[in-house]
């Protein structure tokens, strides 16, 4: 039957039921998600039996034809963890497949990475004890750990996106991300920004291409912004660890780095409250007002409806960090037998991103390559 135009645009109507329901400018946001309308507008579509939602389940091709997401290699990150020397690739007990690598392997990896085709690597340096003080002077040497490792990354492997943790915990002898007033305790704000302005900045020079701000004091981003303009590094992007809450799944990245063990107390002073959602949508908002390129939600599976709301509410770049203790859960879970490791993990990336995750953070980055391959 030739289709006559006013049939076509019958359909056309039919098949947009939202079409009559809201006004189209409350339906599209500027960030392109689409907001579906209540459930009840839906049901006219139709009913048992004529509608039988298990058809379009039948088959594999039709399964794929109707998947709404996917996950693909472009949207991954791989942490890397460096340690000094050479030729070490040393295991994380609680993250069992991670190791932390010297300089030399790490470049060994990124070539393997950029290969597999994965967009970014965001690299944590394991910082000597020797090397840590109160005042984390260690933090801005252009000739530390992580500005060797970037430099030689960047050199051997010039495509691939380097992402770099601003914070100063690798380099306190109190496991904190700011600076700390031994007197009562309190972590120092101002005082830790001007600090991790120059780490910034001297991650830059040596060839961060994304500086990541994770340390959640009150008004980095503007402050790394201006200091990254004023040393000319304009076109050095920004991802803002927006919301990040005080959590327990941190508890292996801790151990990989070492910090763990020093920790005081604990970062309820600056990291959020897992209670709250409202508080992460005004962070986020905060810090796209000072300059962040992207932001991040962190941790990622126990926190997928503030991604959600970010991403709705602002339709920036926004990622998610399938955090250590994710990962070791996986890992652990799997290793006793009682979960499928490869279904879990592309079950948890692929609701990341359906949550409104544009990249994921993973340490299963490599597994998950593979598993992509073989579809
Ligand atoms: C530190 C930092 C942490 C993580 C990333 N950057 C730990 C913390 O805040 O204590 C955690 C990452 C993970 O658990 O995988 N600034």
């Amino acid at each position: 039957m030739r289709m006559h135009p006013t049939n076509v645009r019958m359909i056309l109507l039919r098949r947009r039921p939202w079409r009559n329901h809201q006004l189209s400018s409350e339906i599209y946001r500027p960030s392109g998600s689409v907001r579906m309308p209540p459930a009840q507008d839906l049901l006219p579509l139709g009913a048992f039996p004529r509608t039988r939602m298990r058809r379009n389940r039948q088959f594999d091709w039709s399964r794929r034809l109707v998947a709404e997401t996917t996950l693909s290699v472009n949207d991954l990150i791989w942490p890397l963890f460096i340690v000094p020397g050479e030729g070490q690739r040393l295991p994380v007990a609680s993250m069992p497949g991670v190791e932390r690598l010297s300089i030399d392997l790490a470049v060994d990896t990124a070539v393997i990475a950029a290969e597999a085709g994965i967009p970014a690597l965001a690299l944590f340096p394991v910082t000597p004890d020797d090397l840590r003080t109160p005042d984390a002077r260690a933090a801005a040497d252009p000739d530390n750990l992580i500005c060797r490792a970037l430099r030689a990354i960047k050199r051997a492997v010039p495509t691939i996106g380097l992402i770099g943790d601003v914070a100063l915990d690798p380099y306190t002898t109190h496991g904190h991300d700011g600076l700390l007033r031994e007197s009562d305790g309190v972590i120092l704000n101002d005082e830790t920004i001007a600090v991790i302005t120059e780490q910034a900045r001297v991650m830059a020079e040596a060839g961060c291409d994304v500086v990541a701000p994770s340390e959640m004091m009150d008004g980095r981003i503007g402050a790394i912004r201006d200091g990254l303009d004023r040393a000319g590094l304009q076109h050095t992007l920004i991802c803002s660890y927006a919301a990040k809450y005080a959590s327990a799944f941190y508890g292996p990245f801790r151990d990989a780095v070492k910090s763990g063990g020093y920790l005081k107390g604990d970062k309820r002073t600056y990291q959020m409250d897992p209670a709250n959602t409202d508080e992460a949508v005004r962070e986020v908002a905060l810090d796209l007002s000072e300059g962040a390129d992207m932001v991040m939600v962190k941790p990622g599976l126990p926190y997928l409806d503030i991604i959600r709301r970010v991403k709705d509410a602002f339709g920036v770049p926004t990622f998610a960090y399938h955090v250590s203790g994710e990962y070791a859960m996986l890992s652990a879970a799997a290793a006793h037998g009682w979960i499928d490791y490869d279904r879990t993990l592309l079950e948890t990336l692929t609701s990341l991103k359906r949550a409104g995750a544009d990249a994921i953070l993973t340490y299963a980055a490599p597994e998950a390559v593979r598993l992509l391959r073989r579809g």
